[in-house]
Order: structure tokens, then C-alpha cells, then sequence
């Protein structure tokens, strides 16, 4: 059985997208191909807008499978059973939330909160990406607090798109906030760099590249992350 890798967070433009192709891609590229040639990593979007922006125009050259599946509810009910796969990365949309004090998932009855709970009941682990900035302090509340401590998933958060030029101050206060509530935090920050931001718009994923100091330690920090991630959740323990 495939594991089902969740990258969740209210808020958008947090880096879910960004972290669920490069972990996806350092993935294929530590566990190489299967006897059949293919990689037995799969990412899925369940971003309806997804698509747009999404390294899609590029999809024969990842090394990886993509799916955008954000209305196959069958389907993401049943990502554990693909034939071949060892690892899926699922990739999320934010959403609008929608109090509810009868213990109920806050994204609604919509298409959007189908795909969400779909891939949530079928999860072995989350990973939610948070910027060192206090508006996401928020959604990432939220997150853990209504969704993810409900369904009793393990999860791990992780600060993405720290640039060091800032200085320490963000980068400290958001460690604080996510410790004082007691939430598993990686030590592994994923620093903010140019060629992610490039790569998202020219549909490259880390581990293509190119062989320089500095997208060598762009990559560095998605290498460690992975291998952070299976070790604090768990999930291939
Ligand atoms: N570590 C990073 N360094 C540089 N740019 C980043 C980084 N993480 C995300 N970005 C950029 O920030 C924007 C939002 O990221 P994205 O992954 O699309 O967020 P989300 O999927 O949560 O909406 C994109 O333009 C992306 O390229
Ligand atoms: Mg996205």
C-alpha cells in the first residue's frame, strides 16, 4: 500500500504547491524507478485552479506521475491502492472556513471540502507549510487546531520562504508561536531562494536544477526536509 503524504494549510500562497512537488521530486529521485521503468511516486492536485499555475504544461518532463484529481472523489478515496506507487504527495487547496461548533471539518459541503475530506480520511501523515509572517499564524491555527487534532493525524510544520536577509526576527517569533502551542516543528527551515520561484513558472522541480552553489542549497533543504518528515511522523517507520 501506498503511503498518502497530505500538504494542507488554510491559507494560500504559503508554499503548498511548491512543497508537495519538490518533496515529491527528491522522493523519485532517492527511490528510483520500478521494474516496470516508472517512478512509484505520485503527486495530485486537488486544487481546481491548481492546474493554471502548476508546473502542468510540463508534466512528461517530472520525474514524477501528476494527477489533478480535485473531483474524483472515488479516486481520492483509493489512493493507497495504485498499482506501482509507494508515495503520494497530495497537494491542496486553501479555503474559506466555515465555523461550525459541531465538531465538523470548517470547509462545507462544497466540491473543495469533498476532495479535502476525501484525501484527509485516506492520510497517513500532513505536512503544513508556514511563512514566517504573522498572517499565517491564523489559518495555520485553524489547520491544525479544527482539522488535524480532530482526525488525530500525525503532522509536522514546517516554516517555508524564510529569507535570511530579513534577519532572524520573523523567522524567531514564528518558532515561538508554533511551540507555545505545542505543534511538532521541523528544524529544517526552507529558505527562500529565487530559483523556486523561477522553477514554479517554468515547471522545474528541485532535483533538475542547475548544478550551481546556490540551487545546490535550495535543494539541500527539501533533501532534509523529506528525510526530517519520515522520521518525526513516522509514517514509513
Ligand atoms: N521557499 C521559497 N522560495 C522562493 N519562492 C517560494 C518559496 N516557496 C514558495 N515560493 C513562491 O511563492 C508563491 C506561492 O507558493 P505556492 O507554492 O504556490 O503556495 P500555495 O500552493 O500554498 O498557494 C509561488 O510563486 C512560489 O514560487
Ligand atoms: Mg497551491
Amino acid at each position: 500500500m501506498a503511503k498518502v503524504h497530505v500538504v494542507l494549510n488554510q491559507k494560500g500562497g504559503v508554499g503548498k504547491s511548491t512543497v508537495t512537488v519538490n518533496l515529491a521530486a527528491v522522493c523519485a529521485d532517492v527511490v528510483g524507478l520500478t521494474s516496470e521503468g516508472q517512478p512509484p511516486v505520485v503527486t495530485v492536485s486537488i486544487d481546481p485552479q491548481g492546474s493554471a499555475v502548476w508546473w502542468s504544461d510540463r508534466v512528461e518532463a517530472l520525474p514524477f506521475h501528476f494527477v489533478q484529481a480535485h473531483d474524483d472523489i472515488a479516486g481520492l478515496s483509493n489512493l493507497r491502492l495504485i498499482p506501482g506507487v509507494t508515495d503520494v504527495w497530495v497537494d491542496t487547496p486553501g479555503w474559506m472556513p466555515i465555523l461550525s461548533d459541531r465538531g465538523e471539518d470548517p470547509f462545507g459541503e462544497g466540491d473543495a471540502g469533498r476532495a479535502l475530506r476525501a484525501v484527509l480520511d485516506n492520510a497517513d501523515d500532513v505536512l503544513v507549510p508556514i511563512e514566517p509572517e504573522p498572517l499565517s499564524f491564523e489559518p495555520t491555527f485553524n489547520t491544525i487546531e479544527h482539522v488535524l487534532k480532530r482526525r488525530k493525524l500525525p503532522y509536522l510544520v514546517v516554516i517555508n520562504n524564510w529569507d535570511p536577509r530579513d534577519g532572524r526576527a520573523d523567522l524567531e517569533e514564528t518558532q515561538q508561536f508554533v511551540r507555545a502551542h505545542g505543534w511538532p516543528l521541523a528544524r529544517t527551515v526552507v529558505r527562500h531562494y529565487k530559483v523556486h520561484t523561477r522553477a514554479s513558472a517554468e515547471g522545474i522541480v528541485v532535483t533538475q536544477y542547475a548544478k550551481n552553489r546556490v540551487a545546490m542549497e535550495a535543494r539541500e533543504d527539501f533533501y532534509r526536509l523529506a528525510l526530517e518528515f519520515q522520521q518525526r511522523t513516522g509514517a514509513d517507520a
